[in-house]
């Protein structure tokens, strides 16, 4: 009898032990992205992992994946959807196939600068935007910037005519498609993780992107020409999966969002910076030539892509692309 009762205790004991290690157990974020850790998007996922864990005590912690090492963009939300990934910022040109009001963002030659960005990401119309996936299963968190894009090639682009019949990688988006067929050129939709070989192969002849992303992928070694042409937007939108988000404590939830907004306003001060130091690296490397646009030059491109808004005025909305477009503020 006595040895009954102490095996039911020692069977109490490691139940009530398992229930307190249960209870220890964090909630954890697994953070993909396919930049480098020097980037802006790095950078932000970095300080959102050391906040989150300090705000939360360590309740929930977060494991950051950069490079693709876990999920390319191509896959992430499908990923995030199954529960195989909690959160990740895809370039707002990689949502196309859950939704047609982000394709905004697209548009060539809309935003002047990166303030008309801000100004519009944080009217009614940007932050209404954030809900747009949300009869998809996901919740959008917040914007974060890298920057303007640029024209990378193996040959000096100066007009339109220059890109006449070059392959240019873009990413899954069908205004960034429309936008080199309208300069006569080829776009090929390929994911990140590809870019640099398709470009040191030269299975491609040039791609467009960020300061920040043409350095630290190197891209300027492989492409001896960088036009300056600032003609369209490298933004992110952080998401996660409305399952996982609702699943959160009211307390988690807010300490967790608290983290990722300070983050993000770490990881935009950091976009500023890396805009303009990482433009002057890739000047320094004597690598690529960095062809700045005369404004006679710079009108033809604009002349040239923007008949691409109207092609796609409906599927976004007018009001929108008009609200955007006013953000330049004159
Ligand atoms: C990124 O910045 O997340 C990737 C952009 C790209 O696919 O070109």
């Amino acid at each position: 009898m006595q040895r009954i009762i102490a095996a039911a205790a020692i069977g109490l004991a490691a139940l009530t032990l398992n229930t307190a290690a249960l209870a220890d157990d964090p909630v954890v974020i697994k953070f993909s992205h396919v930049v480098a850790e020097n980037t802006p998007k790095g950078q932000m996922a970095n300080k959102f992992k050391e906040l989150v864990e300090e705000k939360t005590d360590g309740s929930v912690v977060v494991e950051v994946y950069p490079n693709s090492q876990l999920f390319g963009d191509d896959k992430v939300l499908e990923a995030m959807l199954l529960g195989d990934v909690q959160m990740a910022a895809p370039a707002l040109s990689k949502f196309s196939r859950y939704t047609d009001v982000l394709a905004l963002y697209d548009l060539p030659f809309l935003f002047d600068d990166m303030a008309a960005v801000d100004r519009f990401q944080q009217s009614e119309h940007g932050q209404a935007m954030l809900d747009s996936l949300s009869k998809k299963g996901l919740v959008g968190l917040g914007y974060l910037h890298n920057g303007m894009k640029q024209l990378s090639s193996s040959q000096p682009l100066r007009t339109p005519e220059d890109a006449k019949g070059l392959k240019f990688r873009i990413m899954s988006s069908e205004v960034l498609e429309a936008q080199f067929e309208a300069v006569g050129a080829a776009p090929l939709k390929k994911p990140f993780s590809e870019v640099f070989t398709l470009l040191q192969t030269k299975a491609i002849d040039g791609q467009e992107n960020s300061w920040s992303n043409i350095y630290s992928k190197k891209f300027f070694e492989v492409q001896p020409y960088v036009t300056e042409s600032n003609h369209g937007l490298l933004d992110y939108m952080v998401v996660s999966s409305k399952e996982f988000w609702s699943g959160l404590s009211d307390e988690q939830r807010a300490q967790v969002q608290e983290a990722l907004d300070e983050a993000l306003a770490f990881g935009n001060e950091v976009a500023m910076q890396k805009g303009t130091e990482d433009r002057q690296k890739i000047a320094d490397s004597g690598r690529s030539e960095i062809i700045e646009l005369t404004p006679e030059e710079r009108a033809q491109w604009v002349e040239a892509m923007k008949p691409v808004w109207a092609q796609f005025e409906e599927e976004i909305g007018a009001e929108l692309i008009e609200a955007a477009y006013q953000s330049n503020g004159g």
